[in-house]
């Protein structure tokens, strides 16, 4: 989704704004701009990418100068949409993240004609109309703020002044402070050079100086605390491989390994998820994408724990009228807790005063801030769209759950997780998914099937592959395939079946038969050889009951390198956005 970057400098402006600018590419978007003061305001937008708008950007002779990257949701990708956007009177310049709701009332009501389609350019000409009242620049972007409904992070310049001014509600900001620059950014990996920052209140407004800042709120000062940036951001770098998706997928053993790790030391927060177990009647576990596939397993092991568990999609959960109150227990994932439909989920959770825990990979975000209690997975920065350790790191925090649910020792399963780790080559799985890519390529239908658990494996698999690939796929379970979606199959048609359940394989089997008989061709992702089958990809062989955590592997590596060989990039796929801050 939408980045935005604010730098104040003495000199190197242009490098550190594209650096900025780089780092918030894996957000995802399809249109990037600058604006600076050079004698007035001045701005340089286009369509495509930041390496694009580096080209056509010669020099910056400014002080000051704020950027974004612009994921289309008011208008569609084009310069005069593309941000910053300038007021009528051309005295003050902006970028937003988020969405304003009633700029149609605000248009109205201040009768102001924008030249773009944006939600945004209204903001800059009502404040340019408050200023010109007021005489006072925070006056009047509180007076604004107060007006605006909806999420925004706003980083604005007045054209004479070499301050960046700011507001924001909902969508994160933050301070960033450097040796000889001061920052502004929505996301502590887009100002690399920054050592301490500070993440801003909502609803709070002010500005930043090369040597100072000042933070309101509600026109008094509000207190902030400055942390260390404390990122490793090696862990950000593409190091020897071609894709962050391809090195992410390679980092799922250490994921593992540093996220049992965690929960093994950390026994205050072991004992405070523990509190949660004796007063909780029900289990709602809410996410979107990805981060919904991991619910569902979650869903999984509470019910084999006899807990009323449901997962939901958490754009469904809030229209939903599923009983909820202070004996539920919400369980909110989501790698990025910025997930736009998840915060409004876990509204709804705090408004029925549910006991509310989130597993996020960003224990800073907007989600963590609000949830009782916070699993972090310790993931280090997920940069791909496509999720994948995140997943499989997500998976592994249902079974720590399930551990302190039945108050089962952490050691054991850690133990468990070391032996599995041992076990789990990428490389070897890698080796073993290249054969099948023209299979795949060849296919006309793509189906993916699983019982139980491996369901939930099929859709994850299914929605990372139509992800990144553009190619069509769905995912059953494998005694719905009967149920219509057989029609489907025919010679040109590639059933994935995930089977990794000994006690389900004699009905697997079976639907192996119905697909062969009709012409299908199967690929079997198993720890057990399988004689049905066409092609087979088969898993280490690590405990059954533990086969979740990998078995999707295979599925990820498959959609990246199908991705790859049809030249599309596996980082940004089209259309979509890292974190998708918008309902
Ligand atoms: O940051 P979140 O986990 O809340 O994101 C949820 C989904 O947007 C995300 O998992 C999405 O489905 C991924 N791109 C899938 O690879």
């Amino acid at each position: 989704m939408c980045g935005l970057v604010g730098v104040i400098g003495d000199d190197n402006l242009r490098d550190e704004i594209f650096l900025g600018l780089h780092k918030l590419e894996y957000r995802g978007y399809d249109s990037a701009g600058i604006g600076y003061i050079d004698g007035g305001i001045c701005t340089i937008k286009c369509v495509g990418g930041v390496d694009k708008l580096q080209s056509i950007t010669h020099a910056i002779n400014s002080k000051v100068c704020i950027a974004h990257t612009r994921w289309a949701t008011h208008g569609g990708p084009s310069v005069i949409n593309c941000h910053p956007h300038v007021s009528a009177g051309k005295s003050v310049c902006i970028v937003h993240n988020g969405i304003i709701e009633n700029c149609d009332y605000l248009k109205n009501k201040y009768n102001i004609n924008c030249v773009s389609d944006t939600d945004t350019e209204i903001v800059a000409t009502l404040i340019e109309i408050k200023y010109l009242r007021t005489k006072d620049k925070l006056q009047s972007i509180n007076e604004v703020i107060n007006e605006l409904k909806g999420s925004f992070a706003l980083a604005i310049l007045f054209d004479g002044d070499n301050s960046i001014y700011f507001a924001r509600n909902i969508s994160p900001l933050l301070i960033g402070f450097g040796k000889d620059k001061m920052y502004l950014c929505s996301d502590v990996l887009g100002m690399p050079n920054a050592s301490k920052y500070i993440d801003l209140p909502n609803l709070s407004y002010g500005y930043i100086t090369l040597s100072d800042y000042k933070v309101y709120h509600n026109g008094s000062i509000a207190n902030c605390n400055i942390v260390d940036v404390g990122i490793d951001y090696t862990s950000a770098s593409l190091g020897d491989y071609p894709h962050y998706m391809l090195k992410e997928i390679y980092e799922i053993p250490k994921v593992l390994k540093d996220t049992i790790s965690y929960y093994v030391k950390n026994t205050k927060l072991v004992n405070r998820i523990k509190e949660c177990v004796h007063r909780i009647n029900k289990v709602v576990l809410i996410a979107c994408g990805t981060s919904y596939h991991a619910c569902l397993m979650g869903e999984k092991f509470f019910n084999e724990m006899g807990y009323l568990a449901y997962s939901c999609i958490a754009s469904e959960f809030v229209y939903d009228s599923i009983p909820i109150d202070k004996n539920t227990l919400c369980i909110l994932v989501s790698q990025s807790g910025e997930t736009a439909d998840t915060i409004s989920a876990l509204a709804k959770c705090k408004k029925a005063h549910c006991k509310t825990l989130c597993i996020t990979n960003v224990v800073s975000s907007t989600i963590a801030k609000n949830c009782k209690i916070v699993m972090p997975i310790k993931c280090g920065p997920e940069i791909a769209v496509a999720s994948t350790k995140a997943y499989n790191a997500q998976v592994l925090a249902m079974y720590v759950l399930q551990y302190i649910f039945k108050n089962k020792k952490l050691s054991t399963l850690h133990t468990h997780i070391n032996k599995l780790i041992k076990l789990l080559d990428v490389s070897v799985i890698e080796k073993q998914s290249i054969k099948y890519i023209k299979h795949i390529l060849s296919a006309k239908n793509i189906i993916m099937i699983g019982k139980n658990a491996d369901y939930v494996s099929a859709l994850e698999a299914s929605l990372k592959f139509k992800e990144i690939s553009y190619i069509s796929s769905t995912a059953l379970p494998c005694g719905e395939l009967k149920h219509g979606t057989l029609a489907l199959v025919d010679e040109d048609t590639l059933v994935i079946v995930f089977d990794t359940i000994s006690k389900l394989r004699d009905k697997t089997s079976n639907i192996i038969s119905q697909i062969k008989s009709r012409g299908g061709k199967i690929l079997v992702i198993s720890n057990k050889e399988n004689n049905a089958a066409n092609y087979m990809i088969a898993l280490p062989n690590i405990k059954e009951r533990f086969l979740p955590l990998v078995s999707v592997i295979p599925m990820q590596l498959i959609s990246y390198k199908t991705c790859v060989a049809c030249g599309y990039n596996p980082d940004k796929p089209r259309n979509l956005a890292k974190s998708v801050t918008v309902e």
